[in-house]
């Protein structure tokens, strides 16, 4: 991503969906522990009808509707018409789960249908949080519950800070705000519960969780530090860092990023600290 930034939704219906969709597994390895905390805290229970807030390519979809049964239901809901593909692709014939190419912050609900709002790191992305919670909050029964897992600040999340930090002397990374829409959107725990509560949800409890991640993937150590770079390299601020550089440039911070990734531990992935708040409310 360059300094003049395209709008989010023109990244997840363009490039950031292709890319998502190709390291689909990579993302999901990397993602796992972070959606069970957040379905953890959801309570699901057997006849639940929820909705799955930028459900990707439907990982936390799928395990939500294992846990509903088929007297419930799971709609999985993205602006990227990439991962609908995907994950409608890979929906098992049986499961109680469906998929609509939407964007939460304007979709069309069921009116108080929903027993639950969930989402793993889909909801930092809109434009004007508040209106986009006020709005799905109205697909909530009276009463429904809100689980969400959203990342805490990059300082505190190894997959971004070693990477930018062995980047440091080739790459001046581009000047965000930190309250754009973004991955780090809420990183601030203060500005999760203000917006929640503008947005009408009461009962607002945020956690933190913190966990080591298994970042790429490979059969001996060697390709799994290979296989993080990759990662690193297609996917985060590592990547939009270095969009607009020339090939040397790259070459170097490829080496770099290596060079951090081989002194973490880990074995068939490297494994780093990655740092989330799981988040519950209710509809007030
Ligand atoms: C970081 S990815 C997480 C994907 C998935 N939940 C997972 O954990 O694998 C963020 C997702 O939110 C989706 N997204 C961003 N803004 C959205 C919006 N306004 N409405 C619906 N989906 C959105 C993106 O397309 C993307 O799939």
């Amino acid at each position: 991503m360059s300094s003049a930034a395209p709008s989010r939704t023109h990244e997840w219906t363009g490039a950031s969906g292709d890319n998502w969709v190709l390291h689909q597994q990579r993302l999901d390895l990397m993602l796992a522990a972070f959606g069970d905390a957040a379905i953890a805290a959801a309570d699901v229970e057997p006849g639940d009808h929820i909705l799955d807030i930028g459900c990707g390519a439907g990982a936390t979809s799928f395990a939500l509707a294992a846990r509903t049964g088929s007297e419930g239901h799971v709609l999985g809901v993205d602006i990227s018409p990439q991962l609908i593909a995907r994950a409608s692709a890979d929906a098992p014939a049986d499961a109680p789960v469906a998929f609509r190419l939407a964007d939460a912050a304007t979709a069309a609900w069921e009116p108080a249908a929903a027993d639950l709002l969930f989402s793993r790191f889909g909801v930092m992305f809109f434009d004007d949080p508040v209106a986009a919670f006020a709005h799905m909050r109205g697909a909530l029964k009276p009463g429904g519950r809100l689980a969400f897992a959203c990342w805490r600040t990059p300082a505190e999340n190894d997959w971004v800070r070693l990477p930018m930090t062995a980047i440091r002397d080739l790459v001046t990374p581009p000047v965000t705000d930190p309250l754009a829409p973004g991955p780090f959107a809420f990183a601030d725990r203060a500005r999760i519960e203000d917006i929640l509560a503008a947005a009408g949800f009461a009962d607002i409890a945020i956690a933190p969780f913190d966990t080591v991640i298994p970042y790429g993937h490979g059969a001996t150590r060697a390709a799994a530090i290979d296989d993080a770079v990759l990662l690193a390299s297609a996917v985060g601020p590592l990547s939009r860092a270095l969009a607009d550089q020339p090939d040397d440039i790259r070459a170097k911070a490829a080496d770099a990023v290596r060079a951090t990734f081989a002194r973490q531990p880990g074995e068939s992935s490297v494994l780093i600290n990655g740092a989330a708040w799981i988040v519950t409310a209710k509809n007030s």
